[in-house]
């Protein structure tokens, strides 16, 4: 239980295809109001690929921008969380490995638990890593989040990729090791295999996210004797922006006022970029993590911060993380912005013909996408991937 180790994240960044849907188009081509989805939702862009971009394609580019070559001979392990799987057998974390060009003697895996995965692969490196001082693990949440044209999640769907690099004497946050989990068997969202799109009882999975907000953060509280007033920040997993705040709410109700304005406050700086993505599944907390960090003025080092995961189905957790000094330097807040900015607005006919265009792995073809990665062949029912 006790034991001293100062292992965390040292290197953090995401990657978002160039296309976006603004919302206010997406809410007159529906008959919405547009307030309901930039307030009642809290989403005012959604991130949208064309079929030449993977759950690949965008963990190897948003991995890419962080890797040195000294990181890649001395990755060890790579783990891709992903609910957007492409091939049942041979994992994501395989071909990343290979397009990244990490060392061969690394261990590459495929996790899966909704939007919860990337939270068991970040405790598995920090556990690993722990043990093997010397090596680093990189851990990718990539997804992309698809509910239907015209379905009632399409407000909430988005697409990109967060990747982490777990190291030992990090730069950016030294993970504590407090982390309370949850299993709950529930069906709130859920896609048996084969099935396109997910099945969601949508107000049903917002209960049991408060739900199990309020039980994860109850028994922390239990066990640590905590309170919310030794968090500098707390970090949510954002399917839609308004979702974190509706759980944090009422657990704050009978703090004192500085503090729930202090939390609002930053709760507010974890969604910035959250609000022009949508929900990237997996990679849903740790961009709102970035997001923080990187539009927080408030935070200094040593701060606290909590952060809290959920994936559907369910399993939720509660765990902390501690700022290191001199971690701002090590952001890529210009890079994220420009990333963000320099993205196509499609007109809602654009967006739904991207959105039913597809890649067919039975027909051999070639395809020119002007990304640094994509997908370039299908050939004898192979994806081949190209860098440029
Ligand atoms: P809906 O029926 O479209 O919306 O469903 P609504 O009628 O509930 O309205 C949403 C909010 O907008 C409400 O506010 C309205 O009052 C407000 P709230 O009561 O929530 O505070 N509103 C307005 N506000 C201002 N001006 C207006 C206006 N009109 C209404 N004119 C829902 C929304 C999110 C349920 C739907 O989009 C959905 O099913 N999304 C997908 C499921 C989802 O994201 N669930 C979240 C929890 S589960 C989770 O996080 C896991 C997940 O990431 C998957 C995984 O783990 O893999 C999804």
């Amino acid at each position: 239980e006790n034991i001293e180790f100062n292992v965390g994240i040292d290197k953090l960044s995401f990657f978002v295809p160039n296309y976006f849907v603004d919302m206010t188009d997406l809410a007159l081509a529906r008959a919405v109001d547009p307030a309901k989805f930039h307030i009642g939702i809290g989403q005012d862009e959604m991130a949208v690929n064309p079929a030449t971009q993977d759950i690949i394609t965008f963990a190897t580019s948003a991995a890419a921008q962080i890797l040195s070559d000294e990181d890649k001979k001395q990755v060890d392990m790579v783990i891709v969380a992903t609910e957007s799987s492409v091939d049942e057998s041979k994992a994501a974390a395989v071909v990343v490995h290979g397009l990244l060009g990490i060392q061969p003697f690394a261990r590459s895996i495929e996790m899966k638990e909704a939007c919860y995965a990337a939270t068991a692969g970040l405790v598995l490196a920090r556990d690993y890593v722990t043990l093997h001082q010397e090596k680093k693990v990189l851990v990718i949440a990539t997804d992309i989040a698809k509910y239907g044209l015209n379905s009632g999640g399409e407000p909430t769907q988005g697409a990109g990729a967060v990747a982490l690099l777990v190291t030992a004497n990090p730069s950016i946050l030294k993970l504590n090791a407090d982390n309370v989990a949850l299993t709950q068997d529930i069906y709130d969202f859920w896609r048996p295999t084969g099935q396109a799109y997910p099945s969601v009882d949508g107000k049903f999975s917002n209960s049991v996210y408060i739900n199990a907000f309020s039980q994860v953060w109850d028994e922390y509280c239990r066990r640590y004797d905590a309170t919310f007033s030794e968090f500098s920040a707390i970090a949510f997993h954002t399917p839609y922006t308004k979702m974190g705040k509706k759980a944090l709410l009422p657990k704050i109700e009978s703090e004192n006022e500085t503090i729930q304005k202090h939390l609002m406050d930053q709760f507010e700086k974890g969604i910035v970029y959250n609000r022009r993505v949508g929900n990237l599944y997996t990679g849903s907390l740790y961009l709102s993590l970035i997001s923080l960090l990187e539009n927080s003025e408030l935070l200094t080092a040593g701060d606290k911060i909590g952060l809290f995961s959920y994936g559907s189905g369910t399993v939720a957790e509660f765990f902390s993380a501690q700022l290191v000094p001199g971690y701002e330097k090590h952001l890529r807040k210009a890079e994220h912005e420009a990333l963000l900015n320099q993205r196509v607005r499609l007109s809602i006919e654009a967006y739904e013909a991207m959105f039913e265009s597809k890649i067919d792995l039975n027909h051999n073809d070639s395809f020119d996408d002007p990304t640094l990665y994509s997908i370039s062949e299908i050939k004898e029912n192979h994806r081949l991937y190209r860098t440029k």
